[in-house]
C-alpha cells in the first residue's frame, strides 16, 4: 500500500510556472493587467475564437454569459442535471429558470432528443456541458438552437482540449465558458474564461466583469496617465488578477504533452479495468477529441456487494483520492425543493449519478501512482464481487 495519500486532481505545476508567478509579484502590478490580456490573446488564438475575456471563475463566465443575453425573469434555460451546481446556479443568478433534460446513461451527456422535449415558448437558451471532456452532440444541439431560435452557451469547464468535428468546444454558439479551478487541466488556482464570436457581447461581459466601469483598473493605474472611469452599467467583481492569469498562461504551452500523458494513463486504466464489475468510459465518438479531464468508472452495482459510496471509502482506505462527478443536480435539496423534482424525473441521470466514480487523472501522475490506482481498484472490485 502507498504511504502517501494520492490527491485527486492535484495540479501539475513546474518550476517555470512558479517563476512566472514570482516575476509578476516582483513587477509591482499583481492585479488585472498585461498578463490577463496576454492570457486572453493566447486563449482566443488557441480556441480560434474572435474574443476571449479572462474572469475570476467559470461560474462568473457562465453567469455573465447568460445574464448578457437579455434573458428575462421566468424565461427558461435548458441544461443537464449531470453537472456541477455552478452550471444551474448561474442560470438562477441570471434570473432565469433552469430546466433539466435527461442524459445518455453511459456518457452522462445531455441528449438532443431530451432537450427538444423540454422546449417551451419560454425557452431562450440551451446550456450543454461537455462532461469529463467528452463533447456533446453539437451538430444536433446547434440544429435545435437554430430551429427554435435559442441562444447557445457551452459549459467547457472540462473541455479546454475538446474538439468536435475539428472545432474547439465553446465555439458552437454564443459563448463558451472555461474553468481554471485547482483541479482543472489548466489551473490559475481560481479563474475562468469566456469566449464568444460576438463583439458586443464581449464588450458587455468585459464591462460587467469590473463593476460596469468604462475602463478597467489596469488602464486607470498604468503609466499612460490618470484616466477617470464612469460606471455605465450595473456590474460585478469578476476580473482575473495577473498573478492568477500568469499561472494559467504558463501552463498553456504544455497543453499537448499534458493531454498525451493523461491519454496514456487513460489507456492503461481502460486495459486494466476491462473484465471487472464496472463499465469503463465509452470510446470517444468519431471526429472528436476527448479532453481526458475525468476518468470515470460506472460500477456494476448489481454484481457488487458494496455501494458506490462504500467503494469510495475503500479507495480512500488505500490512500487513493477520488471524486464523484456528479450527484445529479435534481437530487440536491435546493433544486429538489425549489423546482419540485423527483429522483425519477431524470432516470438516466439518476442511474449514472448512483454509479459514477472518478479516478485520479492528473498529468502529474507518476507510473507508480497509476499502478497504485489500478491495484486498489482491482483489489476492491475483486474482493466485493458477488
Ligand atoms: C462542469 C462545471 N461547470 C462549472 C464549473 C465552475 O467552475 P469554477 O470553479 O471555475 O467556477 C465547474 C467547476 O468545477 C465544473 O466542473
Amino acid at each position: 500500500m502507498r504511504d502517501r495519500f494520492l490527491i485527486f486532481g492535484a495540479p501539475h505545476l513546474l518550476e517555470e510556472d512558479l517563476e512566472a508567478v514570482m516575476a509578476v509579484f516582483r513587477s509591482g502590478w499583481i492585479g488585472t493587467g498585461p498578463q490577463a490580456q496576454a492570457l486572453e490573446a493566447r486563449f482566443a488564438a488557441y480556441a480560434q475564437s474572435p474574443y476571449a475575456i479572462a474572469l475570476s471563475s467559470c461560474t462568473a463566465a457562465l453567469h455573465l454569459a447568460i445574464a448578457s443575453l437579455g434573458i428575462r425573469p421566468g424565461e427558461e434555460v435548458i441544461t443537464t442535471p449531470m453537472t456541477f451546481c455552478a452550471t444551474a446556479n448561474a442560470i438562477v443568478h441570471a434570473g432565469a429558470v433552469p430546466v433539466f433534460a435527461d442524459v445518455d446513461p453511459l456518457t452522462g451527456l445531455i441528449l438532443p432528443d431530451e432537450i427538444e422535449k423540454r422546449i417551451t415558448p419560454k425557452t431562450r437558451a440551451i446550456l450543454p456541458v461537455h462532461l469529463a471532456g467528452r463533447s456533446c452532440a453539437m451538430e444536433a444541439i446547434v440544429a435545435l438552437a437554430e430551429q427554435y431560435r435559442l441562444f447557445l452557451v457551452e459549459d467547457c469547464a472540462h473541455a479546454i482540449e475538446t474538439l468536435y468535428h475539428g472545432r474547439h468546444a465553446g465555439t458552437f454558439g454564443d459563448a463558451g465558458c472555461f474553468s481554471f479551478y485547482v483541479t482543472k487541466n489548466v489551473t490559475a488556482i481560481e479563474g475562468g474564461m469566456v469566449i464568444t464570436p460576438h463583439e458586443k457581447l464581449a464588450e458587455q461581459i468585459k464591462t460587467s466583469a469590473l463593476h460596469g466601469m468604462s475602463r478597467d483598473a489596469w488602464a486607470r493605474f498604468s503609466d499612460r496617465g490618470y484616466k477617470h472611469y464612469e460606471v455605465v452599467s450595473l456590474g460585478y467583481k469578476y476580473n482575473l488578477p495577473d498573478v492568477h492569469a500568469v499561472l494559467a498562461l504558463s501552463q498553456l504551452s504544455r497543453l499537448e504533452p499534458n493531454w498525451q500523458r493523461r491519454k496514456a494513463v487513460w489507456e492503461q486504466y481502460d486495459r486494466a479495468f476491462q473484465d471487472l464489475p464496472c463499465l469503463i468510459p465509452p470510446a470517444k465518438e468519431p471526429e472528436t477529441r476527448h479532453a481526458r479531464h475525468l476518468y470515470t468508472l460506472l460500477l456494476d452495482l448489481e454484481a457488487l456487494r458494496i455501494t458506490r459510496d462504500e467503494f469510495l471509502q475503500e479507495l480512500y482506505a488505500r490512500k487513493i483520492g477520488c471524486g464523484v462527478h456528479y450527484l445529479a443536480l435534481h437530487l440536491h435539496k435546493y433544486y429538489r425543493e425549489t423546482y419540485h423534482f423527483q429522483p425519477q424525473d431524470y432516470p438516466n441521470a439518476l442511474w449514472h449519478s448512483d454509479r459514477t466514480v472518478s479516478l485520479p487523472l492528473s498529468s502529474g501522475l507518476t507510473d507508480q501512482d497509476a499502478a497504485d490506482v489500478i491495484e486498489a481498484v482491482l483489489e476492491i472490485l475483486t474482493q466485493y464481487k458477488k
